[in-house]
């Protein structure tokens, strides 16, 4: 395999996990950073060994250079589709954190021009990579479960309550727009979607516990704009109802994804705690006692999420890839959750 060369861009929490995936992977190397704050820039490029005229403060700079094959987008929410599209100024793949976007209609109109150039990208629906997600895709597929009939799901965190927290990005809606809703309801939206089929529509109640912080920059208190708490219903197109909830102030959870699907001849349980082993209940048509089985995953059901963006850009398609289309139907869904919240009614996803 040829070394291609990865340009990432916004060097943040996220893309030190993504680094530490390209170190261990195969297929490329991290040339070139950007971050608009230089000091930050810096730190990642020594780590990765990149030298110091490829460390950026301008995305389009780092889109523009020679030396980059394919961009890396870990910025906050409302550089996704900018810095996405200065990629494809260049004719260059990328693959783009979640969600893509602020809105579906730049997320639309960015999957449109990807498509009319050809140009290869992926979604970092991170959660499609876990061994117990993909294999609990196989047994859906297999049809083990018959016909989907309920979904509950839920991914709690207690992040709102970190020490020190102030008004970052992801407390301001103009710049993240969706709280909870976006940083976490679309991992486990996507899931749904990616295991039962589209989310047709919605019913949603979100919430703002914390509600004002100290701005970053200066002494100011000033209002979170941003969901803390969202819970929801959704139908799926399946025929499936879903539950839904997510939080960043469930203390006690670090990072906690629970999923139930039950359909009318088995259902599947996972808790991402354990990613390794699923359980599988099949139902038992001569008694009431239905089968419970704690299973534990197959190897061949691993995969690495930068790898995977890797191996597209040598040509090599992951059958469960996460698409820009599959990241406009979640924009799709996000907007249905806020305009539901707002209104306080259900809301078709169109
Ligand atoms: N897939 C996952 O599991 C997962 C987990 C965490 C975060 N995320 C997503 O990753 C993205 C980043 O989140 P994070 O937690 O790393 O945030 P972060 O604040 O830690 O990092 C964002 C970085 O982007 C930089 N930045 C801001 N504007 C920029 C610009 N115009 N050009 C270049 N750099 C810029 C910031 O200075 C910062 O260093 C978000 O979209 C978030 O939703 C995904």
């Amino acid at each position: 395999m040829t070394e291609l060369r990865i340009g990432l861009i916004g060097c943040g929490g996220i893309a030190s996990g993504h680094l530490a995936q390209y170190e261990k992977a195969s297929g490329a190397r991290v040339t070139a950073v950007c971050d608009i704050l230089p000091e930050r820039a810096k730190a990642y490029g020594e780590r990765m060994g990149v030298p110091e005229d490829h460390w950026f403060t301008d995305y389009r700079e780092l889109c523009a250079c020679p030396d980059v094959d394919a961009v890396d987008i870990c910025t906050p929410n409302n550089v996704h589709v900018p810095a996405a599209n200065a990629a494809l100024d260049h004719h260059k793949p990328f693959c783009v954190e979640k969600p893509v976007g602020v809105n579906a209609a730049e997320v639309e109109a960015l999957a449109d021009r990807a498509d009319t150039l050809g140009i290869p990208s992926m979604v970092c629906f991170s959660y499609r990579f876990k061994p117990a997600a993909r294999y609990a895709k196989s047994l859906v597929e297999q049809g083990l479960l018959g016909s989907l009939v309920q979904v509950y799901a839920s991914y709690l965190k207690d992040s709102a309550f970190w020490p020190g927290r102030r008004l970052e990005w992801r407390f301001d809606g103009a710049i993240a727009r969706y709280g909870v809703s976006g940083d976490l309801g679309v991992h486990i939206l996507d899931l749904a979607s990616f295991l039962c089929g589209d989310v047709t529509s919605v019913c949603a109640r979100m919430n703002i516990a914390i509600k004002e912080r100290q701005r970053e920059d200066s002494d100011e208190i000033a209002p979170v704009t941003t969901d803390d708490a969202c819970s929801f219903l959704a139908t799926m197109k399946g025929g499936a109802d879903a539950v839904f909830s997510v939080s960043r102030i469930a203390l006690g959870n670090g990072n906690h994804i629970t999923f139930d699907v039950y359909g009318t001849e088995g259902a599947l349980r996972f808790d991402l705690d354990h990613d390794d082993r699923i359980t599988v209940t099949r139902r038992n048509h001569e008694g009431r006692n239905s089968s419970v089985e704690t299973v534990q995953i197959p190897e061949s059901f691993r995969a690495g999420q930068q790898q995977t963006f890797i191996n597209l850009l040598h040509g090599i398609r992951d059958p469960y890839l996460p698409t820009l289309r599959d990241g406009l139907r979640m924009q799709r869904v996000l907007d249905a959750l806020m305009t539901s919240a707002e209104t306080r009614a259900w809301v078709d996803v169109v």
